[in-house]
């Protein structure tokens, strides 16, 4: 039964990787190149959210292969699956409200799986084939999770990260970016701009914070590695060659951020054409009744993950409510009872883009975020785990966005926070007003994906591209050896002159003293 469940899901997916909705405009290459694209496929909305531009390049002539897990297969139009036999970490390993009770557990999560994975990887046959023959594709694409894992894979051979995060600002500073504190987020939580002095405080904090973390996770990893690949630099090292970091950002949630040209930003890569509902999803949306959507993502939050207290008051708030609900709980049953149905596979996108819906109940995943802004719908958010939070922040500060806590949601707070947006259009308005600022753009971001990877290739890996700040440590790129020197300086100076002082005005006395004594 969950086996089934599990198919029609991946294969509602599967049809909408399709060249047709996933097309560049960038002129067609004349070069034809080798990509490996290396995911953690155990997380489907990471392999998702690269979906797009794998099938795009695939269309274009490029040879285009990437890893896939051996509990899921995914079928992406002309992409090879390497199955490498190997079932890697899943979110169904871990209980997700545990994680939203104790955040920190995520850390320690995260660490042991990533060594566990890189452990059993390296065991397969089929990982260190290709491993082996890496020098053969022109370029790997990383995802940034799994980058602890698959880092071997890019010594040497040109690689591009794939972020589906915003930015990091430690993994940033790896490429040679390195954020000012004073006004760049930590990714960790977002204050107003400009930050008051407590906050600007706060986030200098939670910048080390998010840095901590950021080489935490694969330290474990890295020494296993390091047993296995004794001449392999560090993961640190090797991260600093990247030649391309396509990341989750956008002008529209993240304002104007300071990216180096080769951090591009790709926001919006899952979005494309709305498809026709199917007839009982448009169905039940028809008529004028405001709809409601709740939808939890395709794989962090499932209906046996979420605890039963708080499924059921999101039932009984939409069963009270004066508009209609529709609840996407992925592995949920499909039912209908008055004005709330129940799926577990329904099209996020072309829900968002029915004109009755008028609110989004979400956790606040980087791919639902950015459809939503896109269809101009405004939020409450359910945020289950740090990055969450941070996309939640962001929509907050828009002014588009309610964010409330799994921990104290109660039928009072939840049923609150959706009378309030239903009834005060200001959260509608902020939402049209960040939806226009978005959708105004020069290229679609599959364009500006397709241009950089293709352009990495061509250029063998691009090292003219390659910031120098990358070789710097934060101490150099921000001078304050040198600044440190200044202070060193002035304050002998001020000794000197402070001595000098004293002397002279002893000499001074003296004189005085002496002079007194003659007359
Ligand atoms: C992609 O695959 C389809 C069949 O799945 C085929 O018809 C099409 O020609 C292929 N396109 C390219 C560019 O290889
Ligand atoms: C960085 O890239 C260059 C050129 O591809 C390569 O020679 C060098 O070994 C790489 N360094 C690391 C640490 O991977
Ligand atoms: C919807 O509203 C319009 C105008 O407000 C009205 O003409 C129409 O009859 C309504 N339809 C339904 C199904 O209530
Ligand atoms: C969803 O989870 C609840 C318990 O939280 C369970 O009672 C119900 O049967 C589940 N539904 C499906 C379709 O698995």
């Amino acid at each position: 039964m969950k086996v089934l469940m599990l198919l029609s899901v991946l294969s509602t997916a599967t049809a909408a990787w399709t060249a047709e909705y996933f097309t560049s405009s960038v002129p067609l290459p004349t070069e034809r190149f080798k990509i490996l694209f290396l995911l953690p496929t155990a997380l489907k909305s990471h392999v998702w959210v690269a979906a797009p531009l794998m099938v795009d390049l695939a269309r274009r002539g490029h040879e285009v292969h990437m890893f896939c897990d051996s509990s899921y297969h995914f079928k992406i139009p002309n992409v090879t699956c390497i199955n490498h036999g190997v079932r890697l970490s899943a979110p169904e390993d871990v209980d997700t409200f545990d994680i939203v009770r104790n955040p920190l557990s995520l850390l320690k999560t995260i660490t042991d799986a990533a060594a566990n994975d890189a452990e059993k990887m390296f065991n397969s046959d089929i990982t260190m084939k290709i491993f082996e023959r890496r020098g053969e594709y022109d370029l790997i694409v990383i995802d940034h999770l799994g980058l602890s894992i698959f880092y071997p894979f890019a010594h040497g051979t040109p690689f591009a990260i794939f972020s589906t995060s915003a930015l990091l600002p430690c993994q940033s500073a790896s490429l040679g970016n390195v954020p000012n504190p004073a006004f760049v987020s930590s990714a960790l939580m977002e204050f107003k701009q400009p930050y008051g002095t407590f906050d600007r405080l706060k986030n200098i904090v939670l910048t080390f914070a998010q840095c901590y973390v950021y080489w935490a996770i694969p330290s474990q990893t890295e020494k296993l590695m390091s047993e296995r690949f004794p001449s392999l630099p560090s993961l640190k090292e090797i991260e600093r060659n990247a030649s391309l970091h396509l990341l989750t950002t956008s002008l529209a949630l993240d304002g104007p951020l300071a990216l180096l040209p080769n951090q591009v930003p790709i926001a919006g890569l899952v979005l494309m054409p709305p498809q026709p509902l199917p007839k009982d999803i448009l169905d039940f949306m028809s008529g004028n009744t405001s709809v409601i959507y709740i939808g939890l993502g395709v794989s962090y939050i499932r209906n046996d993950s979420i605890p039963r207290d708080k499924k059921d008051i999101l039932l009984s708030v939409s069963k009270k409510l004066p508009y209609k609900v529709i609840m996407n709980v992925h592995g949920q049953a499909s039912s209908r009872s008055g004005n709330v149905l129940l799926t577990g596979n329904a099209r996020q996108q072309d829900i968002l883009a029915h004109p009755n819906v008028k609110l989004f109940i979400s956790h606040c995943g980087l791919a639902g975020v950015y459809e939503t802004v896109y269809h101009g719908v405004p939020v409450i958010a359910l945020p289950a785990a740090p990055e969450h939070g941070a996309m939640a922040g962001k929509l907050v500060l828009a002014g588009a966005a309610i964010q409330l806590s799994w921990l104290t949601l109660t039928e009072e707070i939840l049923r609150d926070a959706v009378m309030e947006i239903m009834t005060n259009p200001s959260f509608g308005e902020k939402m049209a007003f960040v939806s226009r600022v978005f959708r105004d753009q020069e290229e679609t971001a599959l364009d500006r994906a397709v241009f950089w990877t293709e352009y990495a290739a061509r250029f063998q890996g691009a090292p003219h591209l390659k910031s120098p700040a990358r070789h710097l440590s934060w101490i150099e790129v921000l001078s304050l050896d040198f600044i440190l020197l200044a202070l060193v300086l002035c304050y002998c100076a001020f000794n000197v002159f402070i001595k000098t002082i004293r002397v002279l005005k002893a000499k001074c006395l003296r004189n005085k003293n002496e002079k007194e004594k003659v007359t």
